[in-house]
């Protein structure tokens, strides 16, 4: 009876384990990056971020753009003509690449216009308040959630004073 047991035990353990090992398997096999590798040395085409920008940074960067996004680097950068597996990074055929770029520009301006100033000296030379994240709250296109916060201000606080709302919907009702 106890040899029995343990037995169970250990046929479940095994199970688990391989359970386990097969969900990493989907993962890794799964992973939509794999592929997208940086083999290039030089920069070709950078119009906002520094020339001499070092691989670790620009790849940093890239992370914070997929994870503010919840996007890969196939959302911004177009297949390569010639292996269409790989990605042509230099190239700027996708709008959403371009939209990126000008999106850099802004959080970049944003934060040395209207933060960076109203720092006490010394003041850091680059002051990171505004971010991709800050807006898109891992959406590519915050205009989505935007355009919900009506419905999300209603769920923000039940016992607040709505009597204002209460009255523009009278209104509303009356002029349909
Ligand atoms: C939200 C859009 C976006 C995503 C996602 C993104 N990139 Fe980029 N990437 C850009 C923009 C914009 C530039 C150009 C920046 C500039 O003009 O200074 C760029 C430039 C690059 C460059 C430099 C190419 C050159 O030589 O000019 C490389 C390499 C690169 N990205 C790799 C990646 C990798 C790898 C990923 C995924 C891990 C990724 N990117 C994800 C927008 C994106
Ligand atoms: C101040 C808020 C704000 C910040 C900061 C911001 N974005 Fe955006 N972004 C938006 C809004 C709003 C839209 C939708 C605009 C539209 O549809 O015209 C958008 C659209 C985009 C799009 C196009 C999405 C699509 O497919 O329609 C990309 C790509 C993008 N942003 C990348 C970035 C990146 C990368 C950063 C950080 C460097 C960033 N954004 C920072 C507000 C912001």
């Amino acid at each position: 009876m106890k040899f029995k047991k343990k037995l169970t035990w250990f046929f479940s353990a095994a199970a688990i384990s391989l359970a386990v090992l097969g969900l990493y398997a989907f993962k890794a096999a799964h992973n939509p990056d794999k592929g997208y590798v940086v083999t290039q040395s030089r920069w070709k085409n950078l119009k906002v971020l520094p020339q001499d920008i070092t691989k670790d940074s620009l790849m940093g960067l890239m992370k914070n753009y997929e994870t503010s996004l919840s996007v890969h680097c196939n959302y911004c950068h177009t297949p390569s003509k010639e292996d269409p597996t790989k990605l042509d990074f230099p190239s700027d055929e996708k709008l959403e690449k371009v939209i990126a770029r000008g999106m850099i520009k802004m959080t970049n301006e944003v934060n040395a216009n209207y933060f960076q100033p109203y720092f006490p000296d010394p003041k850091p030379k680059q002051v990171q308040v505004v971010n991709c994240v800050l807006c898109h709250r891992g959406a590519p296109n915050p205009e989505k959630y935007l355009s919900q916060m009506g419905k999300m201000y209603k769920t923000y606080d039940p016992d607040r004073d709505n009597r204002k709302e209460k009255e523009q919907e009278k209104e509303r009702k009356k002029s349909e």
